[in-house]
């Protein structure tokens, strides 16, 4: 057995991790049109629960915050019914689970709203890219911009998902700030043109960020809690960067690193264009930060290894190696070669490209 940082425990926070291997948050759209559950959930992170960690697909807070059809709630006792089985699932085999809490913003369709409703955004500014509705992918709908006293009710929404998914047994949440969503989109001046205490100064702008997180932190403790950030992706809704990326960061990475959450998250550069840590001083965001640190974006083996021996990060994520190899830890230790899963069973779909593979495996690299 290898004895190399990658497949040595850790602990982020209160969570202990048996090896440095996370499993990156993954939406697949297999929940109901309400956001349930299905038993096949179960089977999906059961499968996968030698990674140190699970953290799971994205999971909206509330009907507001969808933004693509088939994604799992949290913010119903069915939600949380259907959750629980999950949970069992990886505990019984050794794992832990932390639930990616997830509200989109103005990456949404009418149609997916109650009443069929504008999105909510920082302002009023039409996202590009698409989002999946039961009629398929289109063209997000133009938002409609947060009246200021309506924002004390969205971080009232993640303190009950939060609540919720301690009943649902998860070892803690971990709040998405990246990828082009809500808070991202108040967090960068790109997106966030308001002119009152959530906007304007990089103070104001990390508000809500920081709003959410203590409100979590209040139910879980803060070393059950983790945070994403995707600093230089414009990838989902084609979201412009902040015009001040690193002092951006590097503010709410000190201010993060005060609350004492469990670990900071990190999407490397540019989403699905590989690894950007180098474009990047990723390790004065580290520094700022002050806990334990999880890298992603196209880590393979090597890379891998080489970060978590050389002190760039204490865990890595794997996203798309996790979607093919339920048994990714025992084939990057025993350095066998990885199945590529076809991309047609990403999103949506029944058990075949999420918990089997029957299609021919001649991608076998
Ligand atoms: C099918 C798919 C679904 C994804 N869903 C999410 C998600 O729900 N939340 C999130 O933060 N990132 C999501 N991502 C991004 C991944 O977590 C990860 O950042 C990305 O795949 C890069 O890592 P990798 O190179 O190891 O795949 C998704 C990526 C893919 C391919």
């Amino acid at each position: 057995m290898s004895t190399a940082a990658l497949f040595s425990p850790t602990r982020l926070g209160a969570i202990e991790v048996r090896n440095r291997i996370a499993m990156a948050p993954l939406t697949r759209s297999r929940a109901d049109m309400d956001g349930v559950q299905t038993p096949l959930a179960v089977d999906y992170y059961g499968q996968r629960a030698s990674a140190g960690l699970i953290i799971t697909e994205a999971t909206n807070i509330s009907r507001q915050g969808r933004g693509y059809a088939y994604t799992p709630g949290l913010y119903t006792d069915a939600h949380v019914a259907a959750w629980k089985p999950v949970t069992d699932a990886v505990h019984a085999a050794g794992g832990r689970i932390v639930v990616q809490l997830w509200h989109v913003g103005r990456m949404s369709h009418t149609s997916l709203q109650e009443e069929g409703a504008a999105p909510v955004a920082p302002s009023a500014i039409q996202a590009g890219g698409h989002v999946f509705t039961e009629a398929g992918y289109v063209p997000p709908s133009m938002p409609r911009a947060l009246a200021t006293e309506e924002i004390a009710g969205i971080v009232d929404d993640y303190r009950q998902a939060a609540r919720r998914a301690k009943d649902a047994g998860f070892d803690g949440v971990e709040v998405h700030a990246a990828n082009g969503y809500l808070l991202e989109q108040f967090l960068r001046d790109s997106t966030n043109h308001r002119d009152d205490r959530y906007g304007g100064s990089v103070e104001n702008r990390a508000r809500l960020l920081l709003e959410v997180t203590a409100a979590v932190a209040e139910v879980w403790g803060a070393d059950r809690v983790g945070l994403r950030l995707s600093p230089l992706s414009t990838a989902i809704g084609d979201t412009p960067l902040d015009s001040r990326t690193m002092e951006t960061h590097l503010y709410v990475a000190r201010r993060l690193g005060e609350l004492g959450l469990a670990y900071l998250h990190v999407v490397e550069g540019q989403l699905h264009a590989g690894n950007g840590a180098d474009d990047f001083d990723v390790k004065a965001l580290r520094d700022a930060f002050g806990g334990a640190y999880l890298a992603n974006n196209g880590y393979d083996r090597q890379r891998a290894l080489d970060a978590t021996a050389g002190g760039h990060a204490d865990m890595i994520a794997f996203g798309k190696p996790f979607i093919g190899n339920p048994d990714l830890v025992e084939r990057l230790r025993t350095d066998t070669p990885l199945f590529d899963a076809p991309t047609a069973g990403y999103f949506g779909g029944g058990a075949e490209g999420y918990t089997q593979f029957t299609a021919p495996q001649a991608n076998v690299a």
